[in-house]
């Protein structure tokens, strides 16, 4: 009983001599990103034990005073992660969620005094991009300004209470239009897509830099789209399912605008005029398919107030039907579909 109760005490003597004090972040909290900094002070052998997360990269250790500051990357995986520093048993519990209204800030007023001793007290871009290290390894595009260090010209200068990454703007659309005009002409179109009608650019865009052209996030073709559009991508790879072949070929943005349009479904045209653009042989034909004298478009689908046009009886991304049918033309099934023979 006796040496537990000396054991304990020496424990807590040691603990409080080697103390680990956790800088950044919080023990507890929620981001938004995949990657977060960990800055401690402790002793010189301390470690950080990964026991839920992708890992712990080492960065650097400086002493200062004859304590040590250490540096790390935690790679964290969605959900919960976990992670121990030892000696000192200071536990890390951070979640990454992908849509989250709070996550954790480290630039809040009075944090950065533990780091200035070491870090420029001067508030320009140079001093941001000595601590924020953006991977450059699969970025190809710079965006201007992000390339020219002017982290101003879309931040504020000091961490402000309820702005998303301190951003300048009440939204997306009110930082990307201070320096681009394309928006305002995509705001007065008739159809606007999802996203940007609700004014924000950055699920498609990154605003400093991406391995893609435009700075797009994902892969052009298929998957900057797919992200969102989870039905469509489990369509492309159902079994049985034909892919129209041009949409594996050059993508959803040969017959949408990924922005803004004057067409329904923000096609660049009437569905007609983006079918024949690329099927000449139908150009100018009214009648004729699929069946002798069989109507092509301007007339009203039996019982509808539906137009008919080619995505009437074709499903312009797939279908496991042939001809891209939206039914089977065995025993006429396509036909009776709008014909109750
Ligand atoms: C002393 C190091 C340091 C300096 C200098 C620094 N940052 Fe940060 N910044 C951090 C850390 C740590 C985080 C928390 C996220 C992380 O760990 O990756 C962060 C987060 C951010 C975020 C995300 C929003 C937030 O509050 O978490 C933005 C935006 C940001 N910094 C911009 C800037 C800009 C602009 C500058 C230059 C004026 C700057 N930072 C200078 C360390 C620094
Ligand atoms: C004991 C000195 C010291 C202290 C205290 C310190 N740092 Fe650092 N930190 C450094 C040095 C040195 C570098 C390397 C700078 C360089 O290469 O330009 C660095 C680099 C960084 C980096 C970039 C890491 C990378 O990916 O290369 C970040 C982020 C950072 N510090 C954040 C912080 C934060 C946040 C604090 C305060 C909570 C802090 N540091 C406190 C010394 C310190
Ligand atoms: C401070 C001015 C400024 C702001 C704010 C700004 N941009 Fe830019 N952007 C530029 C400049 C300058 C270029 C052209 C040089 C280049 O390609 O980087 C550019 C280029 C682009 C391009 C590539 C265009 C092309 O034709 O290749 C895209 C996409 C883009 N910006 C999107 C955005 C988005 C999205 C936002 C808002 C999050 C935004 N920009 C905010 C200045 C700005
Ligand atoms: C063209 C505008 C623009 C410029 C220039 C810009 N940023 Fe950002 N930054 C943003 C926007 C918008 C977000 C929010 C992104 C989001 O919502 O995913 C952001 C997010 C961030 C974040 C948090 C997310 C992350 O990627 O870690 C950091 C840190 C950051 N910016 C630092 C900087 C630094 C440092 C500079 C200067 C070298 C800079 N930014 C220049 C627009 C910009
Ligand atoms: C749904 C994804 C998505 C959203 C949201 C989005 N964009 Fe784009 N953007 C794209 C794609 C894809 C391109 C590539 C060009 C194309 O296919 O038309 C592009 C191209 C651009 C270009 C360069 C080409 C051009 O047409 O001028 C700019 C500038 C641009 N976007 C700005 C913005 C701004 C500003 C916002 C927010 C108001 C925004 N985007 C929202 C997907 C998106
Ligand atoms: C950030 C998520 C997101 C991304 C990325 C995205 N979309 Fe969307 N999309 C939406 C939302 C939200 C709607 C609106 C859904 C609704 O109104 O029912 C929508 C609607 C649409 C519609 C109209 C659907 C209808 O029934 O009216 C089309 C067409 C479309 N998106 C095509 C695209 C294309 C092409 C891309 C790639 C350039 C893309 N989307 C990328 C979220 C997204
Ligand atoms: C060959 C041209 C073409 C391509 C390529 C294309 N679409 Fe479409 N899309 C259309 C047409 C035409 C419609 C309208 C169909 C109708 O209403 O009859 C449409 C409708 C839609 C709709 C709303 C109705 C529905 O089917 O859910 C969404 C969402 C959509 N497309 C997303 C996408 C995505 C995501 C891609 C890329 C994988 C894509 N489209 C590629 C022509 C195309
Ligand atoms: C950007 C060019 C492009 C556009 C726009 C386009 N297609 Fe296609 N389509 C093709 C190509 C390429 C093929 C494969 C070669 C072929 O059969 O001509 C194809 C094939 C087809 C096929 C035959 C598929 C099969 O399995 O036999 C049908 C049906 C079809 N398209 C219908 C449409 C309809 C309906 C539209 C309008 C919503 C449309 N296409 C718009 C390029 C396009
Ligand atoms: C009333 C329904 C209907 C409409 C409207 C329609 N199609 Fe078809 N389409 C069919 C059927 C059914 C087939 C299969 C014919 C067969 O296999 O004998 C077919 C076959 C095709 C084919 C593959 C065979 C070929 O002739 O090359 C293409 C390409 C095609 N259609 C494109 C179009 C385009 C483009 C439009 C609009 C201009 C259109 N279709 C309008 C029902 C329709
Ligand atoms: C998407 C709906 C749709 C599909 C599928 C469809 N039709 Fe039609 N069909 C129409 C419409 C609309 C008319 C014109 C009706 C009217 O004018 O009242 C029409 C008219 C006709 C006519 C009368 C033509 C004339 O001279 O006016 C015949 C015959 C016909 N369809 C046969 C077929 C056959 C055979 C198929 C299957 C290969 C088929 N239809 C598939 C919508 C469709």
């Amino acid at each position: 009983m006796k040496c537990v109760l000396w054991l304990l005490l020496f424990l807590s003597w040691t603990s409080s001599l080697f103390a680990v004090e956790v800088l950044t972040p919080a023990l507890r909290t929620v981001v938004k990103k995949d990657a977060l900094y960990l800055v401690f002070k402790g002793p010189v052998d301390s470690k950080v034990l990964v026991k839920k997360g992708v890992g712990a990269v080492f960065i650097r250790k400086d002493s200062l005073a004859g304590v040590y500051v250490f540096h790390y990357l935690l790679k964290l995986r969605r959900g919960e992660n976990l992670f121990f520093i030892d000696p000192g048993g200071e536990r890390l519990k951070i979640f990454y969620k992908h849509s989250s209204p709070v996550f954790y800030s480290y630039h809040r007023k009075g944090r950065e005094k533990e780091c200035l001793p070491c870090h420029n007290r001067d508030f320009v871009p140079s001093r941001c991009v000595a601590c924020h290290r953006f991977e450059k390894d699969t970025a190809v595009y710079l965006h201007g300004p992000f390339y020219r260090k002017r982290c101003f010209s879309c931040h504020e200068r000091e961490y402000q209470k309820g702005k998303r990454f301190f951003v300048l703007g009440s939204s997306d659309f009110d930082l990307c239009m201070r320096c681009h005009t394309a928006p305002l002409v995509w705001q007065d179109m008739l159809y606007q897509h999802g996203p940007f009608g609700a004014r924000s650019c950055t699920p498609c865009h990154d605003p400093h830099q991406a391995k893609y052209r435009f700075l797009l996030k994902n892969e052009p073709r298929l998957e900057v789209c797919l992200v969102c559009h989870r039905k469509k991508a489990e369509d492309l790879v159902r079994s049985g399912y034909k892919v129209h072949p041009i949409v594996s070929a050059k993508g959803c943005t040969v017959c949408h605008d990924p922005h803004a349009s004057d067409y329904p479904k923000q096609l660049y045209d009437k569905p007609y005029n983006v079918c024949v653009g690329c099927h000449p042989k139908f150009k100018g034909r009214k009648r004729g398919h699929p069946v002798v004298a069989h109507p092509i478009v301007g007339v009203y689908i039996p019982g509808t107030r539906k137009k008919l046009t080619c995505s009437s009886c074709h499903d312009p991304h797939g279908s496991v039907y042939d001809s891209l049918l939206y039914a089977s033309k065995a025993g006429n099934r396509i036909c009776i579909w709008c014909h109750k023979y």
